[in-house]
């Protein structure tokens, strides 16, 4: 078992009080997460000692710079079991390693009349890029509906997951209901199909062990910040055979091999992807996260939330009026979402406040789904490698003091 207190005396900012008195309790991880010294010194030793552009200068820093940002392709590339690090392709998010998909294999291949299959529990950043893409190709978006328990209803894949189908990009774990989706057997039924399989997994790297060459999906993306390390870089993994296809997503500096007035022709992988000036500092915080997160093991960090869901959703089931969101512990990651009858969504996540307890309010970027729930709005705790029985505790007194304030 994970120590969960002696792992919070890593982050700087669990140290920090809400309020003056109030000790923070951060239940917001699946929106971001905090980030451990070791990812903030590593960017703070990269401006102070090492500052320079990568891939160009023929100087000390330069050649330090590129190392380290290198370095930390090689380690994110161990961390997800990619064959080469070529075929990581830092980007600024996961939405913007969706967007390159969408944007050049799927405008390079989509005909009018193809299909592009989603499901309804996707993260917005995982719904508007194909919209984008089906619009412009003439193309149709089909999303797999969820059942009851916030679990993809798989019964209609056979009539929804056809020779139609080009894409199938779907989350491996959602957001707001916590679903674990069977990652493998999704890849395997859309090849089944000749379609490529594009996997968010914005939820899943930074919570659970993920090997893509396991799961043999064409492309995943996920972000940096939800996973120990800084805001402003992400990772978008893609199968050798397709990215050397793609025609690059962006034209500027570094994505150039040669480059003449009639014409241009591009760097190898993974530098045709990464026109201009990267995010040096972040490259190197996300691999100073990856190793921080590795020498923990993401085993033991799956297994700590497990147990940590597990003991939400029982204390959470006692409080009156409470419905939580989604399938039981053990088919969904750190994440629970949930509505209070009688009290808003808003007014829950700003009196948990004034208690030192951040909770996200509101879509959680996922219209579809509340939507199709009825709900406007839910509120969710999420945890992760940190998060003690302490603060589920505060979390319940906390609704329950929402519940005597609104008089429930
Ligand atoms: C499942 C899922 N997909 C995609 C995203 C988008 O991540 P980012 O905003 O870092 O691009 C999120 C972020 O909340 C998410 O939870």
């Amino acid at each position: 078992m994970l120590d969960a207190k002696a792992i919070q005396a890593d982050f700087p900012i669990l140290q920090v009080e809400a309020h003056p008195g109030v000790p923070l309790v951060y239940l917001d991880n699946a929106a971001t997460s905090q980030k451990p010294r070791a990812v903030i010194e590593a960017m703070d030793t990269y401006y102070r000692s090492y500052n320079a552009n990568v891939h160009r200068g023929i100087h000390r820093l330069s050649e330090a710079a590129t190392a380290a940002y290198e370095g930390a392709r090689v380690r994110v590339a161990r961390f997800i079991n990619a064959p080469d690090p070529d075929q990581v392709i830092f980007v600024r998010n996961t939405t913007e390693g969706i967007n390159l998909v969408a944007f050049t294999w799927g405008r390079a291949n989509l005909r009018p009349g193809d299909e592009i299959l989603l499901t309804e529990m996707e993260h917005h950043s995982n719904i508007v890029p194909w919209q984008l893409l089906a619009e412009e190709k003439g193309a149709v978006v089909r999303y797999i509906p969820f059942t009851g328990e916030g679990l993809l209803d798989l019964s209609r894949l056979p009539e929804l997951l056809t020779g139609r189908t080009r894409i199938f990009s779907f989350t491996a774990m959602s957001n707001v209901f916590g679903t674990i989706n069977p990652v493998q057997e999704l890849v395997a039924a859309a090849h089944a199909v000749g379609a490529v399989t594009v996997v968010d997994a914005a939820q899943a790297v930074p919570h659970l062990p993920v090997d893509v060459q396991a799961l043999d999906c064409d492309f995943l993306a996920f972000s940096s910040h939800k996973m120990c390390g800084p805001t402003g870089i992400g990772v978008l993994y893609g199968k050798r055979h397709l990215l050397e296809a793609m025609p690059p997503f962006m034209g500027g500096g570094d994505m150039i091999r040669r480059v003449r007035l009639e014409g241009s022709t591009w760097n190898d992988l993974p530098w045709k992807f990464e026109a201009g000036t990267p995010s040096i500092a972040e490259g190197i915080g996300l691999g100073a996260a990856v190793d921080y997160l590795s020498a923990i093991g993401m085993e033991a960090v799956h297994a700590h939330e497990q147990f940590i869901t597990d003991y939400a959703l029982e204390a959470l089931s006692e409080i009156e009026g409470l419905q939580t969101l989604g399938p039981p512990a053990a088919q969904k990651g750190g994440v629970a979402a949930f509505t209070l009858e009688g009290a808003h969504p808003h007014d829950i996540a700003q009196l948990l406040d004034q208690d030192g307890i951040a909770v996200r309010a509101g879509h959680h970027c996922a219209m579809p789904l509340h939507h199709k729930l009825n709900l406007p709005a839910s509120a969710r705790a999420s945890f992760y490698l940190y998060t003690t029985t302490e603060d589920v505790d505060k979390l319940v007194a906390g609704l329950h003091r929402v519940r005597q304030v609104f008089r429930l």
